[in-house]
């Protein structure tokens, strides 16, 4: 399998000073290269029995998380103990944001306790720039998924699982499927597949993509069947139900019938070797039939959700080290 090194252009000198991770849409290449190459390292270390590694020690990592997550929440968590830092957990069911006290009061009392760095999803679009406003270099944040803005990390991991897979996204054709319109994945993705030139298309009923989307390096379509006509990769996404206006699609098994990726539509459109991903959480049976999220040959998933710990590791390590005036050459293990 090659590796995502492998495809990248050789730049030993580090590009990387951002404090924060907001947007995937303002990094650079050279810099999304940086993120690829340090997570590899990190994958690597991940190998080992022993995963630990001493390079964030003495730092502390606050989980603050206002909407439900799994994965995100989780591989955040391990990859900052596995760098050595210390984790708080925010809960917001039991703080005082059910007290009625602000975001911008929470992360100043969490600041004030001493934390580094914050890693924030929210409900509300934008809230990662607000915060880096106010807080400048004394904290840095990381969007773990701002409304329906942005999830640079997974654009990032989804970046990373295809160069595991294939040598370069150049010239390859994506399509995106499902609730673009709600979806902050999609547009990461968008963002971050087109700067490495990937051919990206997203596909959904008309409902469910985005006013504007004409602004985006993408090409829209209804049609499933011809959208995956030389499709090299295949991206599902949830519907974002819990964001949706009601009366957005008919029904969900409609949904099912004409936007779902099933085995019978992949033979009809794709070739053999069509890679399939998600995001998660899945919603089986509505946007992805269980035999294609299983199967070992055409679905990435698992693999997806193994590289975020890698690439959150990666991005710890390079918003409190090299970002606060260290260096990349400073000894990751
Ligand atoms: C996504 C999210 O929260 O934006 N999940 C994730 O982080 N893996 C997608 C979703 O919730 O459907």
């Amino acid at each position: 399998m090659p590796s995502p090194t492998a495809t990248l252009t050789q730049a030993p000198e580090a590009v990387w000073h951002r404090r924060h991770v907001i947007d995937s849409a303002l990094l650079s290449r050279a810099e999304v290269e940086e993120v690829l190459r340090t997570a590899k390292t990190f994958a690597s270390i991940l190998a080992r029995p022993i995963k630990k590694v001493p390079t964030l020690r003495g730092k502390v990592v606050a989980n603050v998380f206002y909407e439900d997550s799994t994965r995100t929440r989780t591989s955040f968590e391990l990859a900052a103990k596995y760098l050595s830092a210390d984790t708080v957990n925010f809960s917001v069911a039991t703080s005082s944001v059910k007290k009625g006290e602000s975001l911008l009061d929470t992360a100043q009392t969490l600041v004030a306790m001493g934390i580094d760095a914050m890693v924030i999803r929210h409900g509300s679009s934008g809230v990662c720039h607000q915060l880096a406003q106010t807080f400048g270099d004394k904290l840095a944040i990381i969007n773990a998924g701002d409304g329906t803005h942005e999830h640079p990390t997974q654009g990032l991991l989804d970046l990373y699982s295809i160069l595991e897979r294939v040598p370069s996204v150049e010239g390859l054709k994506i399509v995106i499927v499902g609730d673009i319109a709600h979806s902050r994945v999609a547009r990461s993705n968008i963002h971050l597949l087109s700067l490495f030139g990937a051919d990206v298309h997203v596909v959904a009923p008309s409902t469910l993509l985005p006013a504007g989307l004409e602004k985006l390096p993408c090409t829209a379509h209804h049609n499933l069947e011809a959208a995956l006509e030389g499709a090299d990769i295949v991206m599902g996404l949830r519907l974002q139900l819990e964001r949706q206006k009601s009366g957005l699609i008919p029904s969900l098994s409609e949904y099912a019938k004409y936007y779902g990726i099933t085995r019978e539509r992949l033979a009809l459109c794709c070739k053999p070797s069509t890679i399939v991903m998600h995001p998660g959480p899945m919603n089986r049976g509505v946007e992805i039939s269980s035999d294609i999220a299983d199967d070992p040959h055409r679905s990435i998933i698992t693999h997806q959700v193994t590289s975020g710990v890698a690439i959150r590791m990666a991005l710890l390590y390079l918003v409190l080290t090299i970002g606060n005036g260290g260096s990349s050459n400073e000894n990751i293990a």
